[in-house]
């Protein structure tokens, strides 16, 4: 705590100083960083220290290896529609690189489906509750909790999910990857048949589901052999235990963090642009965003209430999403979400985890200023009830007070020193 007031206060010395300063012609900012005056070093080493406070460790730190013939069957998995036992749909579908790895639409569209991005909007697919997560950092060290609800989370070594005392891995990440093929409306088709035989939570149609899928990728005359010498045995013996490995360590492998500009800075005194710094003593200092977007991934893993506006009819139906809630079932949750990391996040609009928020700009404003971005005239008294209900556990977290609209040009500055791209930056 003691490190942390330090640093606060040299954040707000630098702040004091730059507000003496500001009067003074300031040097053109570029790409390529500017040519401080004695201030902005004083800002810039500030800034290196709360960053390194703050959690942030160099990408490479962060590495699990994986093994490189697991990852590409993994990749095969993840690509191939067999993936869904009913729905001609492949992880891919929703998790795209042109999207950042999520699939550019404010609710996600599941089985019936058409077209990437917005085309799918136009077809028939089913719509889930929530906004597709990207993959960045995921398979990381120490990268724990999963979904926006944290609904796979590894807590004193115990991987906790809707598996119970038979989970799966003891890898939350193998474990996450399990969930998909078996979510009705996501890759299930919800047919009556389907809903007979198959509930999404319940463990042993589950387990039918994807022993069916795993004899289905043993027998395929493509992957079958790579899944055998993958993992050494003979095809016949592949269990959807091999399918969940080889998808967690693609994931793994390719979504990996990369050094950002940010780190350059930070570590090896790479440049930075006038805005940028401006921006990252916010971030660190007056916006409070390292209160909870903190660690190495930018967020504590920790499940927050931001009033971000609700799309969609959400995960409890009529418009409303309680968020951690459904997991716990401690009142106390209603209403909270994961912390969204936030690398490439200028890549993975639209924002919040009903998507209903589409710039980056509008993403900070919601955690300070909820109001400006609904009309309350045009809701229903229940779209108002349920704003009202979300806006008292936000008044109760440590948010930003009223930033200006150039400061959050400046956060929205910052934040873009956290994209990589994954051919190395
Ligand atoms: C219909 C679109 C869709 C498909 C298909 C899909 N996903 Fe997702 N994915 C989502 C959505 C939506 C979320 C967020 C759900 C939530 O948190 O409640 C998500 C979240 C995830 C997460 C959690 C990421 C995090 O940050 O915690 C993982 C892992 C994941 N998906 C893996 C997969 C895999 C593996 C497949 C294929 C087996 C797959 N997904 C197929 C839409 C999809
Ligand atoms: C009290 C904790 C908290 C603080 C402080 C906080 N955030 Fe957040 N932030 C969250 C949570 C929780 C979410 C996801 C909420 C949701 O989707 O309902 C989020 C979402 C976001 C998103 C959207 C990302 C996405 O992928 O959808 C951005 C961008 C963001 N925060 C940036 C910031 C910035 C910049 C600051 C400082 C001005 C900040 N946050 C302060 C908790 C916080």
């Amino acid at each position: 705590m003691k490190s942390v007031s330090r640093v606060i206060l040299l954040l707000a010395a630098a702040a004091f100083l730059t507000a003496l300063t500001s009067s003074c012609d300031r040097p053109e900012t570029s790409r390529t960083g500017f040519s401080p005056v004695a201030t902005d070093t004083m800002r810039m080493a500030a800034l290196r220290q709360a960053a390194i406070q703050g959690g942030l460790r160099r990408a490479a730190a962060l590495e699990i290896p994986t093994d490189p013939e697991r990852v590409a069957v993994g990749r095969l998995i993840f690509e191939s529609r067999a993936m869904s036992i009913n729905g001609e749909i492949s992880c891919r579908d929703c998790h795209l690189d042109k999207f950042g790895s999520a699939d550019g639409l404010p609710n996600a569209i599941g089985v019936g489906g058409e077209g990437e991005g917005r085309e799918r909007m136009e077809s028939d697919g089913r719509i889930l509750p929530r906004n597709a997560l990207p993959f960045w950092g995921r398979g990381g060290k120490g990268f724990d909790t999963f979904f926006w609800d944290g609904k796979v989370q590894k807590k004193d070594d115990v991987v906790a999910s809707q598996y119970g005392e038979h989970s799966p891995s003891d890898d939350p990440l193998v474990v996450a990857v399990h969930l998909p093929s078996v979510e009705l409306r996501e890759m299930v088709e919800d047919t009556i048949e389907i809903r007979e035989t198959v509930v999404s939570e319940d463990v042993g149609a589950a387990n039918t589901i994807q022993s069916e899928l795993a004899k289905r990728f043993a027998s395929d005359t493509d992957i079958g052999p790579l899944l055998g010498s993958a993992y050494d045995r003979d095809a016949s013996k592949i269990s959807f235990a091999e399918i969940a490995d080889a998808l967690a360590q693609f994931i793994r492998h390719e979504f990996r963090l990369r050094p950002t500009r940010l780190e350059r800075f930070v570590f090896d005194r790479g440049p930075i642009t006038e805005a940028e710094l401006a921006g990252g003593v916010l971030f660190y200092g007056r916006g409070r965003c390292v209160s909870c977007h903190n660690g190495p991934y930018f967020s504590d893993l920790d499940f927050h209430a931001v009033a971000f506006p609700q799309a969609g009819f959400g995960k409890n139906g009529f418009g409303i999403d309680e968020g951690r809630y459904n997991v716990t079932l401690d009142p106390r949750d209603r209403f909270l979400f994961r912390t969204a990391p936030l690398h490439n996040v200028t890549q993975t609009a639209p924002y919040s985890h009903s998507g209903s928020i589409t710039s980056l700009k509008d993403a900070i404003i919601a955690h300070f200023d909820p109001l400006r971005l609904v009309d309350t005239n045009s809701m229903d008294v229940r779209q108002r009830s349920d704003l009202y209900a979300r806006l008292g556990p936000a008044a109760l977290e440590p948010l930003p007070t009223a930033l200006r609209d150039e400061e959050v040009d400046q956060l929205v500055a910052f934040l873009a020193m956290l994209e990589f791209s994954s051919d190395g930056n």
